[in-house]
This record gives C-alpha cells, sequence and structure tokens, in this order.
C-alpha cells in the first residue's frame, strides 16, 4: 500500500471534552452532566460544563488547524443535543448547531471525520439502564438514522461508536466513568456486546441508505504482548486478546463473533444470555468499511494464579504512584516491563505497539484500510516567561508513535489518515484539565488559544510529508 497520496492529517476531539454549554441549545441532560456535578467518584471535582467552549469557538480553534496544515477534523456528536430525551423530540438548534460546524469544517478544506458516540450517554437513557439494556441499540440506531440524514450529504466519514472496550472497561471494571460498576464481569461482556450490536446496525443502516460516504467504528488499540517467562503464555494471549479485544475487532470486520468466545464465558461463570442467535445476521450485514485505532499503549501480560481480582487506575496523576493495570484471578494481570517510560498518570509509552498493532490487524483481518483516529500525549503543563509552553516530551512522544505508523506503512499496512488528540487542551474525563493532550494551549480562564511548540512541530511533519509523497505522486 505505501503512502497515499492523499493521506489525512488531523485532529480529534470529543463533545462533552470541548463543547461546553452544558445547559445551552436546547441540550439536554447527560450522563456525564449528572456525575459530574457532585458524585463523589469525580476525583478532581471537573466537569465538561464549559471546558474549552468550542460551542461557541469553534471557529477559532479550526482556523488553527487549518493553519497548521491539517486536513481533517474528528469530533463527536453529543446525542442529547439531538436528542435531548435519548429518543423521540428532536432538537433542531441541536441539528443546526453540528450543520454549522460541518460547514466550518468543510469551507476550511477539513474533511469531517464525524462520531456518534463517544462515552457521552443521554441521562434519559442511563436511567434506563444504559447499554446494558438490550433496547438501547434500537435507540441508538434512531439516533443514528436522524444524524445521516440531516448531516449524511456532507460528512463523508462516520464512525459509529469511540472505543466501546475502554467505555466499557471504565464504566465496569474500574467503576471511574458513571454508572460506577467495578470489576462487573456480567455487565462489562454485555454493555460491549450491545455497543458492537448497535455498531453493526448502524453500519448496515448506513449502507442501505446509500449515502457517499464510509462508516468504521474506532477501537482503542490494545494488541496484547505476553511477557517473557509466563507460564501457559498461549492461553494468556487467547484470553487476554478475549478480553481486550476480539468481540470489538472479529465482529465488526468479519461480521461474525470471535470463534469460542461465548462458550468460554459460559464456562467461566459470565452470564452470556445477551448474545441472541438472531444477531449473526445483523453481524454479518454491519461490516465495517474501515476501522480507526486509537494508538497510546499496548497490553503487556502475564499469568495470574494467586490471587483475588482487582483493578488499578491512576485519576490524579502525580499525587499518586499508581499505574494502571488489571489482575484477573486464573486468567492474566497487567505486567510491568521496567525498560519501558510511563507517563505521570502511570500509563505506557511504548512506540513500537503502533507497529505491532497495524501489523497485526493487516495479518489478521487483511487490508482493511485504518485511520489512526487518536494518539497523544497528557502532561501538566505550564507556559514559559514568553506564553509557549515547551512540550519537546509531547513532540518525542508523537513523532516516535508516527514513525512506526510510517513504518508499517512501508510493510504494507493500508493507513489512510492520523489523527492527534487533542487540537487544543480539553477536558479530560475524570483526569479533569490538570492533564491537558493539546498542540495549543488553553487558558481555561480567559479561553486565550496559544500554539505549543508541539503546533509548529506538528505543522512542519505534515509539511514534509506532502512535499515528499503528494506533490511527487505516491501512491493514490
Ligand atoms: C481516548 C478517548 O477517546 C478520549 O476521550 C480521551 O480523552 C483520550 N483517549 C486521552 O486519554
Amino acid at each position: 500500500m505505501g503512502f497515499p497520496k492523499k493521506f489525512l492529517w488531523g485532529s480529534a476531539t470529543a463533545a462533552y471534552q470541548c463543547e461546553g454549554a452544558w445547559n445551552e441549545g436546547g441540550k439536554g441532560l447527560g450522563e456525564w452532566d449528572e456525575f459530574s456535578h457532585g458524585n463523589p467518584l469525580n476525583l478532581n471535582n471537573e466537569s465538561g460544563d464549559v471546558s474549552c467552549d468550542f460551542y461557541h469557538r469553534y471557529e477559532e480553534d479550526l482556523n488553527l488547524a487549518q493553519q497548521e496544515g491539517q486536513n481533517s477534523f474528528r469530533f463527536s456528536i453529543a446525542w442529547d443535543r439531538i436528542l435531548p430525551d435519548g429518543r423521540g423530540r428532536v432538537n433542531q438548534a441541536g441539528i443546526d448547531f453540528y450543520n454549522r460546524l460541518i460547514d466550518a469544517c468543510l469551507v476550511r478544506g477539513l474533511e469531517p471525520n464525524v462520531t456518534l458516540f463517544h462515552y457521552d450517554l443521554p441521562a434519559a437513557l442511563a436511567h434506563e439502564g444504559g447499554w446494558a439494556r438490550r433496547g438501547i441499540v434500537d435507540d441508538f440506531v434512531a439516533y443514528a438514522k436522524i444524524c445521516f440524514e440531516a448531516f449524511g450529504d456532507k460528512v463523508r466519514l462516520w464512525a459509529t461508536i469511540n472505543e466501546p472496550k475502554y467505555y466499557s472497561y471504565c464504566t465496569n471494571m474500574v467503576g471511574n466513568y458513571p454508572p460506577n460498576h467495578r470489576c462487573d464481569f456480567d455487565r462489562y461482556y454485555c454493555v460491549l456486546y450491545h455497543e458492537i450490536l448497535a455498531s453493526a446496525k448502524a453500519v448496515s443502516l448506513y449502507h442501505e441508505m446509500g449515502l457517499p460516504g464510509s462508516i468504521g467504528i474506532v477501537h482503542d488499540s490494545s494488541n496484547v504482548d505476553v511477557a517473557e517467562g509466563t507460564k501457559n503464555p498461549e492461553r494468556v494471549r487467547t484470553i487476554a486478546d478475549f478480553f481486550y479485544n476480539r468481540l470489538v475487532l472479529d465482529t465488526s470486520i468479519t461480521g461474525t463473533l470471535p470463534a469460542g468466545l461465548v462458550p468460554f464465558l459460559r464456562d467461566e461463570g459470565i452470564d452470556s444470555s445477551f448474545a441472541k442467535d438472531e444477531d449473526a445476521a445483523v453481524f454479518e450485514q454491519g461490516k465495517i468499511d474501515w476501522l480507526g485505532m486509537n494508538v497510546y499503549n499496548r497490553m503487556y501480560v502475564t499469568d495470574y494464579t494467586s490471587g483475588e481480582t482487582e483493578v488499578f487506575h491512576n485519576n490524579v496523576g502525580a499525587r499518586a504512584k499508581t499505574k494502571e493495570g488489571i489482575r484477573i484471578k486464573d486468567w492474566f494481570e497487567t505486567a510491568v516491563d521496567p525498560t519501558t517510560k510511563r507517563n505521570l498518570w502511570g500509563r505506557e509509552i511504548y512506540p513500537q505497539c503502533m507497529l505491532e498493532t497495524l501489523q497485526e490487524i493487516r495479518e489478521r483481518y487483511g487490508d482493511i484500510p485504518v485511520y489512526i483516529t487518536e494518539n497523544g500525549h497528557g502532561e501538566y503543563e505550564t507556559p514559559n516567561e514568553d506564553g509557549v509552553v515547551e512540550d519537546d516530551d509531547r513532540i518525542d512522544m508523537m513523532q516516535g508513535y508516527i514513525d512506526k505508523m510510517f513504518e508499517a506503512m512501508e510493510s504494507g499496512c493500508k493507513v489512510l489518515g492520523y489523527y492527534a488528540w487533542s487540537p487544543m487542551d480539553l477536558y479530560s474525563w475524570v483526569n479533569g484539565y490538570e492533564k491537558r493532550y493539546g498542540l495549543v494551549y488553553v487558558d481555561f480562564a480567559t479561553q486565550k488559544r496559544t500554539p505549543k511548540k508541539s503546533y509548529w512541530w506538528y505543522k512542519d511533519l505534515i509539511e514534509a510529508y506532502r512535499k515528499q509523497h503528494e506533490m511527487q505522486g505516491a501512491e493514490s
């Protein structure tokens, strides 16, 4: 495949993380609005009420992205802006807002890449059981249909759901995202399954509607690496891969559930009654056109037989020494590789995982087109006396991952785009605002935007790519 002539260089956001305007424009209440207004598990006591005020300032942010040389912009639609009660009544002001946003992208030469669900469930649906209720599948498809009808003539790149696995993991295993269940395996698999089923149904609807674009799903890349010295390494690999990847990837790409998953869950005493025979046809008809991969880390695992099941997570950064991970009795535990770096929130920085995950996708699933829908680096940051953030660590991190992406492309992987997370600083869920990811610094008190050093680095990188590949007529 090599280097495509038209490669998408963009950046990515999500509605609840950047829009603010939580109670404006006819928006309904979201599960995150409720959670962030007083739940004691909201550790940093922050909310997305205002964030970087993208709802009012999107033109400034898009200008900066355009001036940086980007040609695509990824954002999500807030379900509760379109359907304030989750279903039924449509909020025209919400439709109008996203029409303005899409048009603003298009006039700037930024191809909109639009995600339908990025963690932010309408509160009304959350109260009915959220993604654990099978009826959510049809609610999601009805919402998707409204979006396809309203924006489908202009949006050519759609994603159904952002990180279905990580969403289910945080809402049902870690318990740091609402509705805050902990170590609940039944619910983990049930929620994940319903997301995948809803995604497949929306994909098939999109195809039936004959709109002029393509549709995918966004997975948080979690390729499994088994530590040396692990007992029963193949068993550990299979179980970890079932846990992290296969339900999303096999089902969305090949249209069939991973062989052996349901019997495995049954043997392990996990409720698998969510899987119905009639779903097979839905999966078969709902195969994605492309795969989005949010690439941050791998899953480095080893055997775990002697202790209890336990999840650990760090949403307070340098204030704690906790690393991110899980121990599941008789399955596996996440291991620590002493040779690799971690960020201050305990997540591994491992550029090699970009190459490995892309090659694994190609080996397993052939030439499915891939977009790197997110990659980026979270840091505490303070501007220097000239007001500029010199984020060399971010530049090193992202350059390392991009080099590995190029290596993968050279070896034949079909990668069509890369999105930096994030264009500007925004709300980082339970981590609040101290963990910054932007290429542009946001002073949240004044809403002033100032490009960081990484902004200029990204600009140069995009320019260099274009000079080398687009102008010299690389493969299209
Ligand atoms: C994954 C998610 O899609 C996004 O919402 C999150 O803020 C970033 N990665 C950074 O962790």
